[in-house]
């Protein structure tokens, strides 16, 4: 291992650090953030076609309200036949393109050695840069791998914020989380171009309070998906980098969202604006000694993965594979995902693919914030993000203000959107709520899902509804299970405000859907 690692640390990084910016000069074609309208307006613009379709249902509100009660108040217990616009998450709900399409057809199904497996190993080596790739359902089976293998008792976990599931399986395994994002990332308003950095100076001295020996790795989130989508620099990682260099403790990078990291970079980080995608997202990669995803989101498929170029990392967790995923050619991913997959990390490198989905959001999260719609900026990935804390400023915090925000906004447009805040938070160890830093309403925007007018009946909706805002009340829990209660969670109003919220939506839009 010792090795590997010095091989890596001196020629692996720097060199593709120095190839990048000394020897190569690649010529970058600007894409869709720059089509410009001549009588103005600077509209996104679809780069693609549609041409296969799915029927929507855009039910009336009297159903709506049915609905919600149905679901407890919770929008992840909807039935899509009831949404309209299903903006609960980009997981899984990317649009797939032709090409992912056609090579599922040549699935090579084997349980061992199966040719789509090293058509995906292939991809992660030309993408990512990684030679061993260890196959998993998707992200948070990667994170038990990991956890199980790394995390012991009384661990701690530095890393810049966490996720809902990251987080669960940390304290599954006896571990703690340490959040060192900059004093600035939860300023929900900013022009912060990178709000998901790590504080370098809080890093250094939770290693020093901690020590080297209760640290199994740092934690690096691509695009920090709690705080709004929002990405790292790349001078950031490197700084991080350093300080793993420096105390010789592992760095792991969730790229769930790392495309999309990689495009922030590109646009906003003054050092990386000549280089590709590829040159990006490879340098990131590269800088970490674990790396892994969720395909879910990173290359618009199922499945997951963890790579690394240290042969001794991938031997250490290897036999949790078939304990608990599959086969190591398969890893309880169908093959005709892994196809999708492979086909995917690569179209992840198109910034016709990968900046549809920002720009969208910039678009969505613009227009929102000129109606007064308080908005999480600067926009980030994933989806735009409303705070429902100052939307909602009427309801406290005990009472779920983002919870309630998403079921309000589902009633009176029947689009569903996700709460990302105390619902999806968790009790300290006494029972006690522990309310959560920020209190969003995330609508995501897939890749390449939504045509431009659906988002501006988003936008004359959320503007609806703010204006209407104090006929919003709060939820209280009815049904609350012990882990990740945000997904089956059941509540109800603490009053009936959804039947007067209903009824003004019926004198303003008369008999309209
Ligand atoms: N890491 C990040 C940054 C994620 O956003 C997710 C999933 C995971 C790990 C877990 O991956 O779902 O494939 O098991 N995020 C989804 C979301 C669920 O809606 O934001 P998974």
């Amino acid at each position: 291992m010792q090795k590997d690692r010095l091989l890596f640390l001196f020629f692996g990084k720097y060199m593709l650090y120095l190839r990048i910016h000394f020897f190569k000069k690649p010529k970058i074609y600007k894409t869709m953030s720059t089509v410009k309208f001549y009588k103005g307006g600077n509209l996104p613009l679809e780069l693609h076609k549609v041409r296969v379709v799915q029927k929507l249902h855009l039910v009336p509100i009297e159903r709506r309200l049915d609905a919600m009660k149905e679901a407890g108040f919770n929008t992840f217990r909807l039935s899509t036949k009831d949404v309209f616009l299903d903006m609960l998450t980009d997981s899984g709900t990317n649009a797939m393109s032709d090409n992912q399409l056609a090579a599922m057809m040549h699935a090579d199904d084997a349980y061992a050695g199966s040719q789509s497996f090293e058509r995906l190993q292939k991809a992660v080596l030309d993408v990512l840069g990684k030679k061993y790739l260890l196959p998993v359902h998707q992200g948070r089976a990667a994170e038990n791998v990991i956890c199980r293998t790394f995390v012991k008792p009384g661990h701690v976990i530095p890393m810049n914020y966490h996720f809902t599931t990251t987080l669960a399986h940390i304290q599954e395994c006896g571990g703690r989380v340490v959040e060192l994002l900059h004093d600035h990332a939860l300023e929900l308003k900013s022009s912060h171009p990178f709000k998901g950095n790590m504080d370098i100076e809080k890093l250094e001295q939770t290693i020093q309070e901690v020590g080297v020996e209760n640290i199994p790795f740092i934690r690096m989130e691509a695009s920090t998906n709690l705080i709004g989508g929002q990405p790292f620099s790349m001078a950031n990682l490197m700084d991080v980098r350093r300080i793993a260099d420096k105390y010789g403790i592992m760095l792991v990078l969730d790229a769930s969202l790392g495309g999309e990291n990689a495009y922030l970079i590109q646009q906003r980080e003054d050092n990386w604006k000549e280089n590709s995608m590829g040159e990006i997202l490879k340098m990131m990669t590269g800088l970490a000694d674990l790396v892994y995803f969720s395909a879910r989101k990173l290359s618009s498929s199922r499945g997951g993965g963890i790579c690394t170029n240290q042969k001794a990392l991938y031997e250490l967790m290897e036999d949790k594979i078939p304990l608990f995923e599959g086969f190591l050619t398969y890893g309880g991913i169908s093959v005709r995902e892994i196809e999708a997959m492979a086909v995917g990390l690569y179209e992840t490198l198109d910034e016709t693919v990968i900046s549809q989905s920002p720009t969208f959001i910039k678009y969505l999260v613009e227009e929102l914030e000129k109606r007064g719609v308080p908005m999480v900026t600067p926009p980030g990935v994933l989806g735009a993000h409303v705070n429902a804390m100052e939307f909602c400023s009427h309801i406290p915090q005990d009472q779920y203000p983002a919870g309630a925000l998403a079921a309000a906004f589902y009633l009176c447009s029947g689009v569903r959107g996700m709460e990302r805040g105390t619902v999806s938070s968790v009790r300290d160890e006494n029972g006690k709520e522990i309310p959560a830093d920020v209190e969003l309403l995330r609508l995501a925007v897939p890749r390449r899902v939504f045509t431009l007018s659906q988002i501006n009946y988003v936008i004359d909706r959320m503007v609806w509804l703010y204006e209407n805002r104090h006929l919003i009340g709060g939820l209280k829990f009815v049904y609350e299970p012990k882990v990740l209660r945000f997904f089956m969670g059941g509540l109800e109003p603490t009053y009936d405000w959804p039947s007067k919220l209903m009824e003004k939506f019926r004198k303003d839009f008369g008999d309209s859907l």
